[in-house]
Parts: structure tokens; sequence; C-alpha cells
């Protein structure tokens, strides 16, 4: 099979998730980077696609030149910029037929993210939101029985993605990511909720297949001088009558990636926390828990992506490995107009990223009126 030809935009040196993408990208052997416009800053994209090997004549600096460069020599490209410069080349890269897989949140804005939304579908192109905690196999696993009806009717939907590298104000001490998360011309409307909250509120409504139909939230801006939240806690309350509470923060000390999730049903119940992502921890009501492993004898169909047997742990960088091996299945399965072998349902898309950015807003909007808001009154807002 040919590899697909990759280009990114941004990752460059010193950067966090580029470096990221390009070790998930490599790990199934789908993709090839070929190409980057790596940094805003020429001579730093130039330096970072050095260090990658790459041909010099194919490092621009600039994503725009890059597209015109590589006309007709890329079949999609990454974008790990800041949220602020996700719409832009997202949008020129796809009108120009080309596949996206962009990280989260989708934009600054959600009328960037409703363009994005607009450029996806008028270019028949595949557009991959790299919500990776939607991809680790046991988050798959329990998206699968809850849908066939594991636990029962819903009931909680508990959900909490705490970190402490916030505490203290990094972004006044030359912290690079730490400036542009506090900034809301970079960042969006929302602090951690657009960096954590985002991935949190998809990550709920991936396993249960219900998106909030109501939300009240309480946002903070504990860090001085911060103008974005950079904690929230928030009830949501769900169609058919699940009820969801919601904490995500940038401040908690002790907290490094603690993203948990669990959820409870009439008849049982589903815990897993990223730390251990390898098990499931699944409870039928009055009778003991069960640890389900990836790869184990209660893996089921749904939870693939499994490169090393059980016991031998897989984890973050093997989630955005699967969001790569998927993105690559579907866009090879679009280039030959076949259908994919991968439930596209699987892959988070354009929408988990509209949807993220009215999550959002309704959390800033509802914060502010210090008021439950139904979805029709956020979206309005
Ligand atoms: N999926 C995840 O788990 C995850 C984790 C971290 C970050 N992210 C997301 O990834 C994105 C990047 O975050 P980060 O922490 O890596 O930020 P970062 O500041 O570390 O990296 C951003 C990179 O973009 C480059 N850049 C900026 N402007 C550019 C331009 N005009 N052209 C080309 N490159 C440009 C910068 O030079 C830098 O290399 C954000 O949207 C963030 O929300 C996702």
């Amino acid at each position: 099979m040919d590899k697909l030809r990759l280009g990114m935009i941004g990752g460059g040196e010193g950067a966090f998730i580029g470096p990221v993408h390009r070790i998930a990208a490599r790990l199934d052997r789908r993709f090839d980077l070929v190409a980057g416009a790596f940094s805003s800053d020429p001579e730093r994209s130039r330096q970072s696609g050095a260090a990658l090997g790459l041909d010099p004549a194919r490092v621009y600096g600039d994503w725009r030149a890059m597209l015109a460069g590589e006309a007709g020599a890329l079949d999609a490209v990454a974008i790990v910029t800041p949220n602020h410069l996700h719409a832009a080349p997202a949008i020129a890269a796809l009108d120009a037929g080309l596949h996206v897989i962009c990280d989260k949140p989708l934009a600054a804005s959600l009328s960037h993210a409703e363009a994005i939304a607009a450029a996806v579908a008028r270019s028949g192109r595949v557009f991959v939101l790299t919500h990776q905690y939607a991809a680790y196999p046991m988050i798959r696993q329990a998206r699968a029985m809850i849908a066939s009806g594991a636990l029962g009717a819903l009931r909680m939907i508990r959900v909490e993605y705490a970190q402490d590298w916030l505490t203290r104000p990094l972004e006044n001490e030359g912290h690079k990511q730490a400036a542009w998360r506090v900034d809301p011309a970079q960042a969006g409307p929302g602090g951690a909720l657009g960096d954590i909250g985002t991935h949190a509120y998809q990550l709920a409504s991936f396993v249960t297949g219900l998106k909030a139909d109501a939300l009240c939230a309480d946002l903070q801006s504990f860090g001085a001088g911060r103008v974005l939240d950079d904690n929230a806690q928030m009830l949501l309350a769900y169609p058919g009558g699940a009820r969801g509470t919601l904490w995500i923060s940038q401040v908690a000390p002790g907290k490094t990636n603690g993203l948990q999730l669990s959820i409870y049903g009439s008849d049982a119940g589903l815990e897993w926390g990223q730390e251990h992502p390898n098990q499931l921890r699944f409870t039928r009501f009055g009778e003991p828990a069960q640890i389900l492993e990836r790869g184990g004898p209660s893996a089921m169909a749904q939870a693939y992506g499994v490169r090393v047997p059980a016991g031998h742990p897989e984890g973050y960088l093997e989630a955005l490995a699967q969001i790569y091996a998927d993105a690559a299945e579907l866009i090879d399965a679009r280039n030959a107009g076949r259908a994919p072998s991968v439930d596209p349902g699987l892959v988070p898309g354009v929408e988990d990223g509209v949807e993220g950015l009215r999550f959002v807003l309704g959390a800033v909007a509802s914060s502010k009126r210090r008021a439950w808001l139904s979805r029709a009154e956020w979206v309005a807002e």
C-alpha cells in the first residue's frame, strides 16, 4: 500500500503536540511526512525541517507557500498550530483538495469552526479532529457496551480532566504553550474549557452517544490576571434523563493528565481513567467488579488497534496513532471510492469540533448568567 504524503503546519522545534503527531503518524507506516511549514518564523521552520531530515526544498516559511509549492505532491496536511491558526490553513487545504488532520479545539470561534465544516462539506475530503482519547480501545469498547444496552438506562455521566501545570502564572515566564492558551485572541472563548474541556465533553459524548441538551457551568480564573477560565465545574442534562457532571482544571496541584470517565446506568457501571487506559472497570449491580483488559478475553471487535498483547501497556501515543491509522483508511477509501473498513462514526471529525465550540460558548454563557441554559439558548447566544 502506498503511504500517504503528509505535510505539517506547525509543530516546529520546541512545540508540544507536533512532535507527538509525527510519532503517531509513523507508527503504522501509513503516512510519510514529506513537507512542512513548521513555524511562523521561516528560519525556525527551516531548522525544524532539517532536524527531521526533510528535503530543504520542501520546508516552507509559510503554510500558503507550502500549499502552492506542494500542489499535487501531498495527500493530507496535519494542522498543529495554536487554535486561532487552524481555520485558515484547514479551509485552504480542503479547497486545494487535501485531506486534513487537525488538532482540537477545531477553531478559536464558532464562526471559524462552521466555516471549516462548510469547507469539509464542499470539498468532500476527509477531516479528522484529533480527540485521541476516543481512540483508546477500551473507550471504544465502553461505547460499544453502552450501545448494546449493557448498562441499562443511562443515569449518571461523570467526566473530569484535571491538570496542574498552570497553577503558577507560567504565561508570565516566557512559557510559550501557556502564553497563547491564556490569550482569548489565540485560544478562543475558553481557556481550560477549550484546551481540555472539549476533550472531556467529547469523550463523554462519544462513549454515551449523547450530546448535552442543557448545562449549568461555573467557571473560574484562579490565576491572577487571567481572563479565560483555568477551572470549571458544571452540571449537564442529557436526552433520556441522564445527568452529568464535568470538572476540568489546569490549576489542581498533583493532577497531571487525570482524565476520568464514569458512567452508571440502571443495571451496571463503567469506569475508566487515562492514567490506566488499558483497563475498563465494569460492575453489574449486585455482582463483583470485572476488570476488562485491552487485548484480553473480553475484548470486543470495536476495541481494535491493539499492537502488543494484553499486559504490555499501550497509551497516549498509540491512541493518537490509531487516529492516524483510521484517518489513513478513511482517506484511502475516499480516494478509491470504496467503503472504508473502519466505522467512520468512531473517528472524531468536524462535527465534534463544531459541537466542542458550542459547548465552550454554552459554558461561558451559563457561567456569566449564573443559570442553566438549554441547548437552544446557548446555541442562540
Ligand atoms: N490532542 C491533544 O491532546 C493536544 C495536546 C496539546 C495541544 N493540542 C492542540 O494542538 C495545537 C498546538 O498546541 P501545542 O501545545 O503544540 O502548541 P505549541 O505552541 O507548542 O506549538 C504550536 C506550533 O505552531 C507553530 N506556528 C505558530 N504559528 C504558525 C504559523 N503561522 N505557521 C506555521 N506554524 C505556526 C509554532 O511555531 C509552534 O511550532 C493547539 O490547537 C492545541 O489545542 C492538542
